[in-house]
């Protein structure tokens, strides 16, 4: 079964907390969901191998580490995972980014994909595939199930809120799929919702309705 970790640094916690509120608007929403996910990325990328390389400093050489030149992308499942995008970027500047778009049927909760568009060597990255929330776990399953079909190997799927029943739903269709997620929530609701959750976070994100 695939690991589920929280990464509840109160940083983490805090800024979670600013963007449940709904009395936060667009602007601050946008700014700290991607502080979120910075903070995140520095959390799972702990494990990336390190390969030694020579180096000369002002004093002589010496050996020291570098990234093993495993490549990374990003994927954001759309809309909202966008919303994480330049949070990763930040820490990691030279990923690729994938897009994979989505989107829930409001009535069945049932997902349906309308976009895939992935750098051509996906077999070869660690992928980690971003979107706020996990909640019925219909997207998540959707994605990793167009990405495996476009042959990558190896996926993270990181996320800010997750419903217990997504990520039973994860780890059930995709036990070597990791999931990240900054808080667990208690359920959803009967509408498909996480709650407490923070809404509805695509538009939050981009102040639609
Ligand atoms: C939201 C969210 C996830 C999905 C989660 O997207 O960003 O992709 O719902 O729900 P699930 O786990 O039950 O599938 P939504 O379909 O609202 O589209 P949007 O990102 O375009 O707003
Ligand atoms: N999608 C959202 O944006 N929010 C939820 O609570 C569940 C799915």
């Amino acid at each position: 079964m695939g690991k589920f970790t929280v990464l509840n640094h109160p940083l983490i916690q805090h800024k979670l907390t600013i963007i449940r509120d709904k009395s936060t608007g667009t602007k601050v929403f946008r700014e700290v969901a991607n502080e979120i996910a910075e903070l995140m990325v520095y959390e799972i990328t702990r494990d990336l191998p390190l390969t030694d390389v020579e180096i000369e400093t002002p004093m002589g050489k010496t050996v020291q580490k570098q990234l093993a030149g495993k490549k990374l992308a990003v994927v954001p499942i759309l809309r909202a995972g966008l919303g994480m995008v330049d949070g990763v970027l930040e820490l990691i500047p030279a990923a690729k980014v994938g897009h994979i778009g989505m989107y829930r049927d409001e009535k069945t909760l049932e997902p349906h994909e309308y976009f895939v568009k992935m750098p051509p060597d996906i077999d070869q990255r660690i992928l980690f595939i971003v979107d706020p929330m996990l909640a019925t776990g219909g997207s998540a399953n959707m994605a990793i199930e167009a990405l495996k079909a476009r042959g990558a190997k190896s996926m993270r799927l990181v996320v800010l809120v997750a419903a217990p029943e997504g990520v039973k739903a994860v780890q059930d269709a995709h036990p070597d799929v990791d999931i990240y997620a900054a808080a667990l929530d208690e359920k959803l609701t009967e509408t498909g919702y996480i709650t407490p959750g923070l809404g509805d976070a695509g538009d939050r994100l981009f102040g639609t309705k």
